[in-house]
Protein backbone atom coordinates (compact mmCIF):
# COMPACT_ATOMS: atom_id res chain seq x y z
CA UNK A 1 0.00 0.00 0.00
CA UNK A 2 1.53 3.24 -0.64
CA UNK A 3 2.02 5.90 1.98
CA UNK A 4 -0.59 8.02 0.84
CA UNK A 5 -3.38 5.35 0.91
CA UNK A 6 -2.32 3.86 4.16
CA UNK A 7 -2.33 7.52 5.52
CA UNK A 8 -6.37 7.80 4.28
CA UNK A 9 -7.06 4.78 5.97
CA UNK A 10 -5.62 6.52 9.53
CA UNK A 11 -6.63 9.49 9.16
CA UNK A 12 -10.39 11.32 9.94
CA UNK A 13 -12.49 12.97 8.09
CA UNK A 14 -11.39 16.81 8.98
CA UNK A 15 -7.76 15.69 8.58
CA UNK A 16 -8.69 14.39 4.84
CA UNK A 17 -10.74 17.44 4.13
CA UNK A 18 -7.44 19.81 4.58
CA UNK A 19 -5.29 17.21 3.13
CA UNK A 20 -7.69 17.40 -0.48
CA UNK A 21 -7.33 21.04 0.23
CA UNK A 22 -3.60 21.21 0.32
CA UNK A 23 -2.13 22.63 -3.09
CA UNK A 24 -1.14 19.64 -5.01
CA UNK A 25 0.87 20.73 -7.80
CA UNK A 26 3.32 18.16 -7.92
CA UNK A 27 3.30 14.35 -7.15
CA UNK A 28 5.48 13.75 -4.30
CA UNK A 29 8.93 13.41 -5.68
CA UNK A 30 10.42 10.19 -4.21
CA UNK A 31 13.27 10.64 -1.53
CA UNK A 32 17.11 10.06 -2.23
CA UNK A 33 18.43 6.72 -0.72
CA UNK A 34 20.56 6.23 1.39
CA UNK A 35 17.84 7.93 3.66
CA UNK A 36 18.89 10.58 6.13
CA UNK A 37 18.21 8.03 8.76
CA UNK A 38 19.71 5.04 6.96
CA UNK A 39 22.67 7.64 6.94
CA UNK A 40 22.90 8.70 10.80
CA UNK A 41 21.92 5.29 11.26
CA UNK A 42 25.40 3.69 10.22
CA UNK A 43 26.61 5.88 13.18
CA UNK A 44 24.46 4.92 15.86
CA UNK A 45 21.86 7.96 15.44
CA UNK A 46 18.81 8.65 14.14
CA UNK A 47 17.36 11.12 12.07
CA UNK A 48 13.80 12.85 12.33
CA UNK A 49 11.35 15.72 11.64
CA UNK A 50 8.66 17.56 13.81
CA UNK A 51 5.49 17.56 12.13
CA UNK A 52 2.80 19.72 12.57
CA UNK A 53 -0.78 19.25 12.43
CA UNK A 54 -2.16 22.52 13.72
CA UNK A 55 -3.81 24.99 11.97
CA UNK A 56 -4.53 23.37 8.35
CA UNK A 57 -4.02 26.42 6.51
CA UNK A 58 -0.55 27.62 8.39
CA UNK A 59 2.72 26.39 8.24
CA UNK A 60 1.75 24.32 11.61
CA UNK A 61 -0.58 22.04 9.19
CA UNK A 62 2.03 20.22 7.65
CA UNK A 63 0.79 16.78 8.91
CA UNK A 64 -2.44 17.37 6.37
CA UNK A 65 -0.16 17.72 3.45
CA UNK A 66 0.46 13.94 1.79
CA UNK A 67 3.54 15.53 0.16
CA UNK A 68 4.73 16.63 3.99
CA UNK A 69 4.03 13.43 4.74
CA UNK A 70 6.05 11.56 2.13
CA UNK A 71 9.09 13.13 2.83
CA UNK A 72 8.86 12.65 6.64
CA UNK A 73 7.96 8.79 5.62
CA UNK A 74 10.96 8.50 3.15
CA UNK A 75 13.41 10.31 5.28
CA UNK A 76 12.96 9.92 8.86
CA UNK A 77 13.55 7.45 11.80
CA UNK A 78 11.27 9.29 14.16
CA UNK A 79 8.94 12.54 14.48
CA UNK A 80 7.86 14.93 17.27
CA UNK A 81 4.95 16.59 17.60
CA UNK A 82 5.73 20.04 16.64
CA UNK A 83 2.95 21.47 19.38
CA UNK A 84 0.35 18.87 19.76
CA UNK A 85 1.93 17.53 23.01
CA UNK A 86 2.08 20.88 24.86
CA UNK A 87 0.80 21.73 28.01
CA UNK A 88 -1.58 24.03 26.31
CA UNK A 89 -3.50 21.61 23.57
CA UNK A 90 -3.10 18.31 25.73
CA UNK A 91 -4.52 20.23 29.05
CA UNK A 92 -6.88 22.96 27.32
CA UNK A 93 -9.31 23.65 30.33
CA UNK A 94 -8.32 22.21 34.11
CA UNK A 95 -8.26 18.69 34.38
CA UNK A 96 -9.34 18.09 30.60
CA UNK A 97 -6.89 16.24 28.83
CA UNK A 98 -6.63 16.42 25.08
CA UNK A 99 -4.53 13.51 23.16
CA UNK A 100 -5.82 13.16 20.09
CA UNK A 101 -3.10 14.95 17.77
CA UNK A 102 -1.01 13.19 20.05
CA UNK A 103 -2.52 10.12 19.01
CA UNK A 104 -2.78 10.59 15.63
CA UNK A 105 0.64 11.65 15.38
CA UNK A 106 1.34 8.09 17.07
CA UNK A 107 -0.57 6.12 14.81
CA UNK A 108 0.56 7.08 11.81
CA UNK A 109 4.14 7.10 12.80
CA UNK A 110 3.25 3.79 13.82
CA UNK A 111 1.96 2.68 10.68
CA UNK A 112 5.34 3.63 9.04
CA UNK A 113 7.86 2.22 11.33
CA UNK A 114 8.61 5.37 13.04
CA UNK A 115 9.29 6.63 16.83
CA UNK A 116 8.02 9.36 18.40
CA UNK A 117 9.50 11.65 20.74
CA UNK A 118 7.95 14.23 23.47
CA UNK A 119 7.70 17.91 23.05
CA UNK A 120 7.44 19.44 25.82
CA UNK A 121 6.15 18.28 29.43
CA UNK A 122 6.65 21.92 30.97
CA UNK A 123 7.81 25.01 28.85
CA UNK A 124 8.99 27.14 31.69
CA UNK A 125 8.18 30.28 29.85
CA UNK A 126 5.37 32.44 31.35
CA UNK A 127 4.51 33.61 27.52
CA UNK A 128 3.53 29.93 26.83
CA UNK A 129 1.40 28.70 29.49
CA UNK A 130 -2.39 28.53 28.96
CA UNK A 131 -4.52 31.45 29.80
CA UNK A 132 -5.92 29.24 32.72
CA UNK A 133 -2.86 28.31 34.30
CA UNK A 134 -1.49 31.78 34.15
CA UNK A 135 -4.45 32.85 35.96
CA UNK A 136 -5.31 30.20 38.14
CA UNK A 137 -6.10 30.48 41.89
CA UNK A 138 -3.01 28.65 43.75
CA UNK A 139 -5.71 29.19 46.86
CA UNK A 140 -4.34 28.95 50.64
CA UNK A 141 -1.88 26.29 49.76
CA UNK A 142 -0.13 27.27 46.83
CA UNK A 143 2.72 25.07 46.79
CA UNK A 144 0.78 22.26 47.06
CA UNK A 145 -1.50 23.42 44.78
CA UNK A 146 1.36 23.98 41.81
CA UNK A 147 2.71 20.53 43.09
CA UNK A 148 -0.64 18.73 42.29
CA UNK A 149 -1.20 20.32 38.96
CA UNK A 150 2.15 19.52 37.76
CA UNK A 151 2.19 16.28 39.27
CA UNK A 152 -0.93 15.61 37.99
CA UNK A 153 -0.29 17.04 34.29
CA UNK A 154 3.26 14.99 33.85
CA UNK A 155 1.74 11.62 34.91
CA UNK A 156 -1.18 11.76 33.25
CA UNK A 157 0.85 12.24 30.27
CA UNK A 158 3.32 10.30 30.58
CA UNK A 159 1.65 7.40 31.17
CA UNK A 160 -0.59 7.59 28.42
CA UNK A 161 2.21 7.02 25.99
CA UNK A 162 4.44 5.09 28.43
CA UNK A 163 7.19 3.17 26.53
CA UNK A 164 6.04 4.11 22.76
CA UNK A 165 7.57 7.86 23.42
CA UNK A 166 11.09 6.58 24.42
CA UNK A 167 12.08 10.78 24.79
CA UNK A 168 10.76 13.57 26.42
CA UNK A 169 11.47 17.16 26.54
CA UNK A 170 10.95 17.43 30.63
CA UNK A 171 11.73 21.07 30.67
CA UNK A 172 11.81 23.79 27.92
CA UNK A 173 13.61 26.82 28.60
CA UNK A 174 13.80 27.59 31.75
CA UNK A 175 17.20 29.65 31.83
CA UNK A 176 16.09 33.55 30.86
CA UNK A 177 18.67 34.18 27.80
CA UNK A 178 19.08 37.76 28.53
CA UNK A 179 20.03 37.17 32.24
CA UNK A 180 20.72 33.55 32.66
CA UNK A 181 18.87 33.29 35.52
CA UNK A 182 15.99 30.87 36.01
CA UNK A 183 12.64 32.34 34.87
CA UNK A 184 10.25 32.55 37.03
CA UNK A 185 6.66 31.25 36.54
CA UNK A 186 3.23 31.01 38.32
CA UNK A 187 4.63 27.70 39.17
CA UNK A 188 7.66 28.61 40.89
CA UNK A 189 6.28 31.79 42.41
CA UNK A 190 3.28 28.93 44.25
CA UNK A 191 6.76 26.80 45.30
CA UNK A 192 7.94 29.77 47.02
CA UNK A 193 10.25 31.60 44.14
CA UNK A 194 11.88 28.50 43.72
CA UNK A 195 12.39 27.25 39.77
CA UNK A 196 14.84 24.65 40.86
CA UNK A 197 12.05 23.13 42.79
CA UNK A 198 9.68 22.87 39.89
CA UNK A 199 12.64 21.32 37.79
CA UNK A 200 13.01 18.85 40.87
CA UNK A 201 9.61 17.87 40.95
CA UNK A 202 8.91 17.55 37.05
CA UNK A 203 12.15 15.57 35.95
CA UNK A 204 11.27 12.91 39.35
CA UNK A 205 7.77 12.91 38.35
CA UNK A 206 8.89 12.09 34.94
CA UNK A 207 11.04 9.51 35.71
CA UNK A 208 8.75 7.63 38.40
CA UNK A 209 5.73 7.75 35.66
CA UNK A 210 8.16 6.12 32.57
CA UNK A 211 11.16 5.08 34.07
CA UNK A 212 13.57 3.47 30.74
CA UNK A 213 12.53 6.99 29.03
CA UNK A 214 15.60 9.59 28.05
CA UNK A 215 14.62 12.55 29.88
CA UNK A 216 15.95 15.76 28.33
CA UNK A 217 16.59 19.84 29.48
CA UNK A 218 16.33 21.57 26.24
CA UNK A 219 17.04 24.84 25.29
CA UNK A 220 17.88 27.37 22.47
CA UNK A 221 21.61 28.54 23.77
CA UNK A 222 24.48 28.87 21.39
CA UNK A 223 27.79 30.31 20.48
CA UNK A 224 27.13 33.46 19.45
CA UNK A 225 28.44 36.72 21.12
CA UNK A 226 25.26 37.74 23.45
CA UNK A 227 24.88 34.37 24.68
CA UNK A 228 27.47 34.11 27.17
CA UNK A 229 24.69 34.37 30.43
CA UNK A 230 22.44 32.12 28.08
CA UNK A 231 24.93 29.31 28.17
CA UNK A 232 26.59 29.89 31.59
CA UNK A 233 22.95 29.82 33.51
CA UNK A 234 22.55 26.62 31.31
CA UNK A 235 25.79 25.12 32.44
CA UNK A 236 24.74 26.20 35.80
CA UNK A 237 21.69 24.84 36.31
CA UNK A 238 22.91 21.60 34.75
CA UNK A 239 25.72 21.51 37.42
CA UNK A 240 22.93 21.77 40.18
CA UNK A 241 20.57 19.06 38.71
CA UNK A 242 23.47 16.69 39.17
CA UNK A 243 24.60 17.80 42.41
CA UNK A 244 21.14 17.02 43.72
CA UNK A 245 20.97 14.09 41.79
CA UNK A 246 17.72 15.09 40.14
CA UNK A 247 16.85 12.53 36.86
CA UNK A 248 18.15 14.09 34.07
CA UNK A 249 19.63 12.40 30.81
CA UNK A 250 20.45 14.44 28.01
CA UNK A 251 20.72 18.31 27.06
CA UNK A 252 18.79 18.88 23.98
CA UNK A 253 20.01 21.66 21.54
CA UNK A 254 17.64 23.25 20.09
CA UNK A 255 19.71 24.44 17.24
CA UNK A 256 18.06 27.11 15.29
CA UNK A 257 21.23 28.20 13.69
CA UNK A 258 21.56 30.86 11.15
CA UNK A 259 20.83 34.29 11.07
CA UNK A 260 18.15 34.62 13.59
CA UNK A 261 16.40 38.21 13.85
CA UNK A 262 19.39 39.37 12.49
CA UNK A 263 19.78 41.51 9.67
CA UNK A 264 23.53 40.33 9.05
CA UNK A 265 25.21 37.16 7.42
CA UNK A 266 25.11 33.77 10.47
CA UNK A 267 28.55 34.05 11.99
CA UNK A 268 29.94 31.29 9.77
CA UNK A 269 31.39 29.46 12.52
CA UNK A 270 34.85 31.06 13.25
CA UNK A 271 37.56 29.57 14.99
CA UNK A 272 36.38 31.45 18.05
CA UNK A 273 33.03 30.51 17.97
CA UNK A 274 33.58 26.97 17.81
CA UNK A 275 36.16 27.35 20.97
CA UNK A 276 33.34 28.45 22.40
CA UNK A 277 30.95 25.93 21.74
CA UNK A 278 33.31 23.54 22.22
CA UNK A 279 34.43 24.79 25.64
CA UNK A 280 30.51 25.10 26.51
CA UNK A 281 29.45 21.07 25.14
CA UNK A 282 33.19 20.00 26.94
CA UNK A 283 31.46 21.39 30.17
CA UNK A 284 28.42 19.65 29.03
CA UNK A 285 29.50 16.15 28.74
CA UNK A 286 32.17 16.31 31.18
CA UNK A 287 29.07 16.20 33.58
CA UNK A 288 27.79 12.74 31.57
CA UNK A 289 25.10 14.32 30.04
CA UNK A 290 24.04 12.89 26.60
CA UNK A 291 23.44 15.54 23.90
CA UNK A 292 20.66 15.67 21.16
CA UNK A 293 19.89 18.50 18.35
CA UNK A 294 15.97 18.87 18.69
CA UNK A 295 15.31 21.63 16.29
CA UNK A 296 17.65 22.31 13.72
CA UNK A 297 17.19 24.82 11.08
CA UNK A 298 18.78 27.39 9.21
CA UNK A 299 17.21 30.89 9.45
CA UNK A 300 18.90 32.53 6.07
CA UNK A 301 16.94 36.13 7.28
CA UNK A 302 20.12 37.53 6.72
CA UNK A 303 21.58 35.75 3.76
CA UNK A 304 21.69 38.01 1.03
CA UNK A 305 22.07 36.87 -2.86
CA UNK A 306 19.90 34.74 -5.92
CA UNK A 307 18.52 30.80 -4.22
CA UNK A 308 21.05 29.45 -5.47
CA UNK A 309 23.47 31.37 -3.64
CA UNK A 310 21.27 31.59 -0.44
CA UNK A 311 21.32 27.54 -0.54
CA UNK A 312 25.03 27.49 -0.61
CA UNK A 313 25.60 29.65 2.26
CA UNK A 314 23.02 27.64 4.10
CA UNK A 315 24.36 24.29 3.17
CA UNK A 316 27.50 25.21 4.13
CA UNK A 317 27.04 26.98 7.40
CA UNK A 318 24.46 23.64 8.86
CA UNK A 319 27.76 21.53 7.60
CA UNK A 320 30.29 23.45 9.85
CA UNK A 321 27.63 23.52 12.84
CA UNK A 322 26.88 19.67 11.97
CA UNK A 323 30.58 18.56 11.40
CA UNK A 324 31.46 19.82 15.05
CA UNK A 325 28.27 18.50 16.73
CA UNK A 326 29.01 15.36 15.17
CA UNK A 327 32.31 15.07 16.45
CA UNK A 328 30.84 14.16 19.96
CA UNK A 329 30.10 10.36 20.66
CA UNK A 330 27.69 11.97 22.98
CA UNK A 331 25.30 13.63 20.91
CA UNK A 332 22.30 10.59 19.79
CA UNK A 333 19.15 11.91 17.68
CA UNK A 334 19.05 14.78 15.45
CA UNK A 335 15.43 16.04 15.01
CA UNK A 336 15.15 19.06 12.26
CA UNK A 337 11.98 21.47 13.04
CA UNK A 338 10.70 20.63 9.89
CA UNK A 339 11.31 19.34 6.28
CA UNK A 340 9.77 21.35 3.87
CA UNK A 341 10.39 25.69 3.57
CA UNK A 342 6.71 25.63 2.94
CA UNK A 343 5.98 24.26 6.19
CA UNK A 344 8.57 25.96 8.39
CA UNK A 345 7.51 27.94 11.39
CA UNK A 346 9.92 30.22 10.65
CA UNK A 347 7.81 31.93 7.89
CA UNK A 348 5.77 33.33 10.25
CA UNK A 349 8.78 35.08 11.89
CA UNK A 350 10.05 38.61 11.15
CA UNK A 351 10.39 38.58 7.35
CA UNK A 352 13.80 38.75 5.47
CA UNK A 353 14.09 42.50 3.61
CA UNK A 354 13.28 41.47 0.31
CA UNK A 355 9.80 39.48 1.48
CA UNK A 356 10.85 36.57 -0.11
CA UNK A 357 9.88 32.77 1.47
CA UNK A 358 12.85 31.65 3.87
CA UNK A 359 14.77 28.38 2.62
CA UNK A 360 15.49 26.90 6.26
CA UNK A 361 15.06 23.56 5.76
CA UNK A 362 16.46 20.42 3.88
CA UNK A 363 13.57 20.60 1.42
CA UNK A 364 12.38 23.41 -1.06
CA UNK A 365 8.31 24.49 -1.58
CA UNK A 366 8.90 22.17 -4.74
CA UNK A 367 9.49 19.34 -2.10
CA UNK A 368 12.69 18.53 -3.44
CA UNK A 369 15.87 18.56 -1.67
CA UNK A 370 18.42 21.41 -1.61
CA UNK A 371 22.01 21.53 -0.93
CA UNK A 372 21.01 21.63 2.77
CA UNK A 373 19.67 18.04 2.75
CA UNK A 374 23.18 16.73 0.96
CA UNK A 375 25.23 19.04 3.55
CA UNK A 376 23.80 16.84 6.28
CA UNK A 377 23.55 13.36 4.81
CA UNK A 378 27.84 14.21 4.52
CA UNK A 379 27.94 15.19 7.91
CA UNK A 380 26.67 11.91 9.10
CA UNK A 381 28.63 10.11 6.64
CA UNK A 382 31.88 11.60 8.26
CA UNK A 383 30.69 11.96 11.73
CA UNK A 384 32.09 9.55 14.51
CA UNK A 385 30.29 7.23 15.80
CA UNK A 386 27.33 7.95 18.86
CA UNK A 387 27.90 6.01 21.70
CA UNK A 388 26.41 6.54 25.25
C1 LIG B 1 7.01 26.64 17.84
C2 LIG B 1 6.12 26.05 16.77
O1 LIG B 1 6.92 25.68 15.66
C3 LIG B 1 5.04 27.01 16.38
O2 LIG B 1 4.11 26.37 15.52
C4 LIG B 1 4.30 27.52 17.62
O3 LIG B 1 3.40 28.52 17.25
C5 LIG B 1 5.28 28.07 18.65
O4 LIG B 1 6.24 27.08 18.95
N1 LIG B 1 11.38 26.39 20.42
C6 LIG B 1 10.58 25.33 20.82
C7 LIG B 1 9.42 24.95 19.98
O5 LIG B 1 10.90 24.67 21.80
O6 LIG B 1 8.37 24.40 20.74
C8 LIG B 1 8.92 26.12 19.17
O7 LIG B 1 7.89 25.66 18.30
C9 LIG B 1 10.05 26.75 18.39
C10 LIG B 1 11.11 27.27 19.33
Amino acid sequence: MDVTRRDSLLLGAGALAAAAAAPLHAAPAATPKPSLNAVAKRRGRRFGSAVGMGRPHHVEGAFADPRYRAVVAGECGLIVPENELKWSWVQPAPGVFDFSGGDRLLAWATAHGLALRGHNLVWHHPKWWPAWVTNHDFGARPSSEAERLLTTHIDTVCRRYGSRIGSWDVINEAVDAQTGEMRETVFSRAMGGRPDDVLDLCFRTARAAVPHCQLVYNDYMSWEPGNEKHRNGVLRLLERLKKRGTPVDALGVQSHIGSGNNEGDPSIFGPHDERTWRRFLDDVTGMGYQLLITEFDVNDRGIKGDIAQRDRAVADYARAYLDLMLSYPQLGDVLAWGMTDDRSWLQERPPRADALPKRPCPYGADYRPKPLRTAIAAAFAGARSHHR
